[in-house]
């Protein structure tokens, strides 16, 4: 197949381009690298040997993506990992995460339509849930729009705006993946997270004080109902996550899906911490602070679905995803920057 990835050079797109692409299919990128940078792709190409097509703009720009699209066509699919993920900018600036995600899953829904593109796999996540209500997270455990925050709210609307598109448009497949927790890093370290400024999810934080960027860890309350207080996540290697995607465009029907990408396995912040540790060889400091506002205790999910419908699975433990991690954060304490 060849593949239009949206937001091809961010973390989770980059992984999956060097997944789809060592599968044996061809991927093109539109990115406005807003969050990105081209040493990503480059690196990539480096990986696998493939030329990556890249076009630099807003995936909204309805002209240049029509003229990019046409100039690498036939397309089959688009994956679209384009859009904002920081929960507390969309509490401080929603109209921005409004439009900017609600508007970036209309255009390549538009794209599609225009260009007779049948496949469309959308990053969504776990935070649609919101307060699980019961755990494991299965597929069709409740979700709403009562989200603590407008990031989360333009997962969901997206969800409800792909399944409309499937049940207006025959032939139409759309899958949405709803990541759990996405970590790690390509184990060539050459290739992995690089969050701009001081990074507000776990394991990236986690590293930058392994690498001595940071003093400490801030564990954020240990008061919770789980086995040592602190809260529970399932965290996906995102060269698993990667496979998922893979997985999802080969098996996709038409029609609107919906399917967990996790492992199943909860893991608290000391655990993860310990894991980290134990890749590093080095002590993590850490401290207690409170709670973080928004937080759930535990979230983590049964991936029997995609199991079942594709054959695919979480094959790598924290282990790996951790040793993957500091790899990648050993040898580019600066990321992509790095000298
Ligand atoms: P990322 O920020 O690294 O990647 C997103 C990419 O989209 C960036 O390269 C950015 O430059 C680009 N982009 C943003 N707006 C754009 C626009 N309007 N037009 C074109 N390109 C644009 O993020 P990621 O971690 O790779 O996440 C990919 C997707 O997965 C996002 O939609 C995110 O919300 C979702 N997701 C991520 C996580 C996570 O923990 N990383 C969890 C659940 C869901
Ligand atoms: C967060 C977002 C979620 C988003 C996901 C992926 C919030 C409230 N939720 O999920 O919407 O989909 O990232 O990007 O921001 N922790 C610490 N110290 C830290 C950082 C985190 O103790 O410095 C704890 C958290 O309390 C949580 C766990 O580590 O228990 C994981 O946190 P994080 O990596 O931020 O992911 P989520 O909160 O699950």
């Amino acid at each position: 197949m060849r593949v239009l990835l949206s937001g091809g050079a961010g973390y989770i797109g980059v992984h999956t381009a060097i997944a789809l692409l060592e599968a044996g299919h061809e991927v093109v990128v539109v990115d406005d690298m807003s969050n990105s940078s081209l040493e990503a792709l480059v690196r990539a190409g480096e990986i696998t040997g493939a030329g990556i097509p890249l076009l630099v703009s807003d995936i909204r720009d309805e002209a240049r993506v029509r003229t990019f699209v046409s100039e690498n066509a036939p397309l089959d699919a688009v994956i679209h990992f384009a859009g904002l993920k920081a929960v507390g900018e969309s509490v401080a600036d929603p109209l921005r995460y409004y439009d900017v995600n609600i508007g970036s899953a209309v255009a390549v829904l538009k794209l599609m339509a225009a260009e007779s593109i049948p496949t469309v796999v959308f990053s969504s996540s776990a935070t649609v849930y919101g307060q699980p209500e019961r755990l494991p997270l299965v597929e069709d455990s409740p979700t709403g729009l009562d989200l603590p925050n407008p990031y989360g709210k333009t997962k969901r609307i997206v969800e409800e705006i792909l399944a409309d598109a499937a049940a207006a448009g025959p032939g139409v497949r759309a899958v949405a993946l709803r990541y759990f927790n996405p970590v790690g890093a390509h184990p060539s370290g050459r290739v992995g997270e690089d969050p701009v400024g001081v990074p507000t999810n776990l394991m990236p934080y986690v590293a930058r004080v392994a690498v001595g960027e940071l003093e400490r860890v801030g564990i954020f309350g240990d008061d919770y109902p789980t086995p040592d207080g602190t809260g529970l996540r399932d965290y996906i290697h995102v060269m698993d996550l990667a496979a998922g995607h893979v997985a999802a465009l080969e098996n996709a029907r038409p029609g609107y899906e919906v399917f967990n990408l996790g492992t199943g396995v909860p893991i608290s912040v000391r655990q993860l911490i310990a894991a980290f540790g134990r890749a590093a060889r080095r002590e993590i400091p850490s401290t207690v602070l409170p709670r973080r506002a928004g937080d759930v205790a535990a979230s983590y999910c049964d991936p029997a679905k995609a199991w079942n419908r594709w054959g695919w699975r979480a094959e790598r433990s924290i282990d790996d995803a951790c040793a993957d991690a500091w790899r990648w954060q050993s040898r580019n304490p600066q990321g992509y920057r790095t000298p």
